[in-house]
């Protein structure tokens, strides 16, 4: 029997991404229109626990779709991989009245939400996280954000490479997947990606390219090295040994996280939010909002995690073949 809506809570939980609060105000806006109250929940699963709950109103969400991270703040949380820490994050939600949580948040985030809803709280997860790395959705919160960051920040780094004609080494994040470097590959047109799903680790391949690119006359070489990967300092030291050209790493690291939310990601972020809303009005749970094949669309959560994702084989070609 499907259980009706009075009190939503809302969470952000793992790395934030820019967009988290579009989704939030988003979640805030839709319920309230809807005459269903909303309460926060502070630093993702941790703050369930801590009982770190407030009341939220419109105004509450005011001025912050244009804001990077997250007003709700986020955190990973041991203690609720457990399943005592689930039973009191599910106590806690009775307590305070909330019949159903929405958690924006990546795969981790997602089996939180799982085993909430199992334990009778109904849940529905938004794919929050630039990895991009969440298989039944084309689109995460943050991923284009990032990727913008990311790619002004390479242009960057690649106008200093072409005045010393080094090579340079530009590390982006991504945890395991190697979307970000893949779409930076090819938006700042990279000599080389190497992602975690297809790097050989054979790095004399890598130093021959670079020694014929440089015979072609080509005055810098980029590398985009995904951080499942890594090792991009004492890869530039190798490939400087190896090929006599000077060679710099650069770790782009958080700055990827931050930032004002693109107008995709508001957008998008926005749309997901308003959805969760509505699923969990319809008395589902246990629900992932996704993106795929131009529309917005929502599966089990055990579906979702049981599936699968690769680098698309094409836009790897591609990527190669625009480097020549
Ligand atoms: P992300 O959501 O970005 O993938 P994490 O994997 O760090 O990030 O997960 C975020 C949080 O989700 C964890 O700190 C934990 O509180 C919760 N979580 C992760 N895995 C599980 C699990 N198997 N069961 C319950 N909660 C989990
Ligand atoms: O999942 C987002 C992400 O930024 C990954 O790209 C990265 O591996 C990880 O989080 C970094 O986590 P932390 O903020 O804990 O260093």
């Amino acid at each position: 029997m499907s259980k009706e809506m009075k009190t939503i809570g809302v969470l952000t939980s793992g790395g934030d991404a820019p967009g988290m609060n579009a989704a939030i105000r988003a979640v805030v806006r839709e319920a309230l229109g809807k005459g269903v109250k909303v309460k926060g929940i502070k630093r993702g699963y941790a703050g369930l626990l801590q009982e770190e709950i407030i009341d939220m109103e419109a105004r509450d969400v005011s001025d912050t779709i244009q804001r990077g991270g997250t007003i709700l703040q986020t955190a990973r949380c041991k203690e609720f991989t457990t399943y005592e820490g689930q039973q009191l994050g599910a106590e806690v939600c009775r307590k305070h009245g909330i019949d159903g949580v929405i958690v924006v948040g990546g795969d981790g985030s997602f089996r939180g939400a799982q085993k909430l809803a199992a334990l009778g709280i109904n849940t529905v997860a938004l794919p929050g996280t630039i990895d991009l790395d969440i298989a039944c959705t084309e689109y995460t919160i943050g991923f284009d954000t990032a990727v913008n960051t990311a790619m002004e920040a390479i242009d960057k780094v690649r106008d200093t490479s072409t005045s010393h004609e080094r090579c340079s080494i530009i590390e982006v994040m991504g945890r395991g997947a190697g979307f970000i470097a893949l779409w930076t590959g090819i938006a700042n047109g990279a000599e080389d990606i190497l992602l975690p799903e297809r790097y050989d680790y054979d790095e004399q391949k890598l130093v021959n390219h670079i020694i014929e690119n440089r015979k072609r006359g080509k005055q810098h070489h980029i590398i985009i090295n995904a951080e499942g990967i890594g090792y991009s300092q004492s890869m530039a030291k190798r490939i400087e040994a190896a090929t006599g050209i000077e060679t710099r790493a650069t770790i782009l690291g958080h700055m990827q996280r931050g930032g004002s939310p693109t107008c995709k990601d508001r957008v998008y972020a926005s749309i997901m939010g308003a959805y969760a809303v509505d699923l969990l009005c319809e008395g589902k749970t246990n629900r992932v909002v996704a993106y795929r094949h131009g529309d917005f669309v929502d599966f089990d959560i055990d579906e979702a995690l049981s599936m699968e994702k690769s680098i698309p084989e094409y836009q790897f070609e591609v990527c190669r073949n625009l480097s020549i």
